[in-house]
């Protein structure tokens, strides 16, 4: 399979920032060989972070890394793993600290998804995207916190806004996220006396991504001026993107235990048709 054609989406976006605040910072991301993960993991290192992207398609991984160093400057290098095995993961960080030396970022994103409805979906569907969603961020931060707290570092989890109502067909993400978003909450709580900060990131309609076209016709929508989201568009990578160099950034020291919805309100909106 070839590998999707590189976006740079963060070039002009993540402006209001300054060029180098992460400078010297290390990155270590999970499910970073595309869609959100792959532009946050861009984002941050635009911001003068290196960064290792950790997958289960080494082919994936090892191209976008490429990309990845050649559009920002910065190194990137991939690190085979499945989430759902932790050696894999601690071998991937063993990695990461052999190259690079810390560890300050961490972003949780690798995740499964596919349309099914409670009545079709087997035992073992349910248990495999909890197994990578929520499993898979507490393998990651297990591997990981020893690190983070040496450098006093910070978590992004990336969940969802599917849980907040019944969306049908995707139970088994429903109940992964949530998850996904009490572990952060808990993970804020316990190591927020050593500095460690954790957060969650919940994309909403996002433009472009594979769980958009997974679960949504997106060419019956428009970019623009579209009445169903309060502000009138879809979102774009972007608006994932800087609400993460937000998070990671000093800027945000003040900030843990939160739940950032990037949905441009449309959890808010109620529509009488
Ligand atoms: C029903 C399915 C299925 C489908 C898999 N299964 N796909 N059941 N409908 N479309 C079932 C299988 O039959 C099997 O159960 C079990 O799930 C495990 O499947 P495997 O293929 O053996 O597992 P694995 O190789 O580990 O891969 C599973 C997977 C993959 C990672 C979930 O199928 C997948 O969907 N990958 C896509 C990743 C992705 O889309 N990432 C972006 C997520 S976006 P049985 O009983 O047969 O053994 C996201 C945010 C959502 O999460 C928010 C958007 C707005």
């Amino acid at each position: 399979m070839s590998p999707e054609p590189f976006v740079a989406i963060v070039t002009d976006s993540t402006d209001v920032f300054k060029p180098e605040i992460f400078k010297g910072k290390v990155l270590f991301c999970t499910g970073g060989g595309s869609g959100i993960c792959k532009s946050m993991t861009e984002a941050v290192m635009r911001h003068g972070a290196n960064a290792v992207i950790v997958g289960r398609k080494l082919d994936r991984l090892t191209q976008t890394s490429k990309e990845l160093s050649e559009a920002t400057g910065q190194t990137c290098i991939p690190a085979q793993a499945d989430v759902r095995q932790p050696q894999q993961l601690k071998d991937a960080v063993a990695k990461t600290i052999e190259k690079f030396g810390r560890i300050d970022f961490v972003i949780c994103g690798a995740a499964g998804n596919f349309l099914a409805s409670i009545d079709g979906m087997s035992e073992n569907a349910f248990k495999t995207v909890i197994e990578i969603d929520t499993l898979g961020t507490f393998n990651t931060v297990k591997a990981t916190l020893p690190h983070i707290r040496a450098s006093k570092g910070s978590y992004i989890h990336v969940s969802a806004t599917l849980h907040y109502k019944g969306t049908p067909y995707q139970v088994h993400v429903s109940a992964a996220k949530a998850g996904v978003d009490a572990l952060s909450n808990v993970l804020a709580v316990e190591e927020g006396p050593r500095g460690v900060r954790s957060n969650v990131i919940a994309p909403g309609p996002i433009g472009g991504t594979e769980g958009m076209s997974r679960l949504s016709n997106q060419t019956v929508r428009k970019e623009d001026g579209d009445s169903r989201y309060p502000l009138g568009r879809m979102g774009h990578l972007k608006d994932v993107a800087n609400a993460t160099v937000f998070l990671f950034s000093n800027a945000a020291s003040y900030v843990t235990g939160q739940i950032i919805p990037i949905d441009g309100g449309v959890e808010h909106m109620r529509t009488f048709q």
